[in-house]
């Protein structure tokens, strides 16, 4: 039977992002739940904000300078300024620790000690790296990538790491593999618990591309992130960076990867197929079923209500690279 995710995680994106999310949650949990919105789906929605605002440590303590990295020149700016540093790592979900505003501080359990990424599956060289493999293997660079969530906010970040297709030139998938699946860190003991965590939902979280995507040039695994390796809340050690679609296809922390003839059941298809679709590439004229997905909100410092509001871009303005995936 499918997970039947709890009548007020159906609250309407403005109900989601109000800017009393951000300064006075709260007040805004109790108006809401005065309004009969129970709490615990209160941190359902696919790209809630996490604000930590009273939080006393640095987000980004612990986080390691890369040096000097080569900035790929296709991707070395986009329209609108980059995100300041500490408001994007403040601003997360990472579901696995729950759905709480201060989710990048109990992100902070995440192990990433020994961390291993073991692909396999349909390809020749099935492989087990480990980070220094993947930093010998395959080059690092720096991205200026637009991010757009489905839940209609939006951010510039730079990342740092490497292109999916190196590393599918390095394990040469067979001609039979069609799909991927991408697994997140799980363990039980860690990361399940009470609210967002409970263990009817289809944990490890997954995500999949088609293999044409992933060997895609924008597809990316960040290691990296603001010239720094990976706070724990953004993913680190490693993570997926998939521009053109949608922020949930960007899983993080991975730990597998296989190759696979058949597409993959994926976390929040498998939760909600009516929402979140497999493909899920951002398109402005397909309406979320309860927002539109016309515009976005530039996160910024400030009230969310007042946050610049612009138009979405088909693929998130990376259709030259990407249209053609799709046949447009
Ligand atoms: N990956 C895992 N493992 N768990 C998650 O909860 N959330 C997704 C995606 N990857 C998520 C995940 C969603 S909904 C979004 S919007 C982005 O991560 C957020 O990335 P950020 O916190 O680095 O901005």
């Amino acid at each position: 039977m499918l997970f039947r995710v709890p009548p007020s995680w159906e609250i309407s994106e403005n109900h989601i992002t109000p800017e009393a999310v951000f300064f006075n949650r709260r007040r805004f949990l109790k108006s809401l739940i005065g309004a009969g919105v129970s709490t615990a789906a209160l941190s359902l929605p696919g790209c809630q904000q996490n604000s930590g605002s009273d939080a006393p440590i640095s987000p980004t303590a612990g986080t390691v300078s890369l040096g000097k990295l080569p900035t790929n020149p296709n991707f070395a700016e986009v329209d609108r300024p980059i995100t300041q540093r500490d408001l994007a790592a403040r601003y997360n979900n990472f579901y696995e620790f729950g759905g709480n505003k201060s989710i990048w501080r109990d992100a902070q359990a995440l192990p990433t000690e020994d961390w291993k990424v073991e692909v396999t599956g349909l390809v020749k060289n099935p492989q087990t790296y480990d980070l220094d493999d993947l930093q010998r293997k395959f080059k690092s660079e720096e991205r200026i990538y637009r991010f757009r969530c489905v839940e209609a906010w939006a951010m510039v970040v730079p990342w740092a790491g490497f292109p999916m297709r190196l590393l599918l030139e390095d394990v040469e998938p067979t001609s039979d593999a069609k799909f991927v699946r991408f697994t997140s860190f799980y363990d039980s003991k860690i990361t399940t618990g009470p609210g967002w965590r409970p263990a009817s939902m289809p944990w490890p979280y997954t995500e999949g591309l088609r293999i044409e995507e992933m060997a895609n040039d924008l597809a990316f695994f960040a290691t990296g992130i603001y010239g720094h390796t990976l706070p724990k809340q953004h993913g680190a050690p490693i993570r997926m960076v998939i521009p053109w679609k949608y922020g949930f296809k960007g899983a993080k922390s991975i730990v597998k990867i296989e190759f696979l003839k058949d597409r993959p059941a994926t976390f929040w298809n498998t939760l909600v197929p009516s929402e979140y679709d497999f493909e899920a590439n951002v398109n402005p004229t397909k309406p979320h079923p309860r927002w539109s997905q016309a515009t976005e909100r530039v996160v910024s410092t400030g009230p969310m209500l007042s946050w610049e509001r612009v138009p979405t871009l088909p693929y998130n303005g990376y259709g030259e690279y990407v249209a053609s995936l799709y046949g447009s």
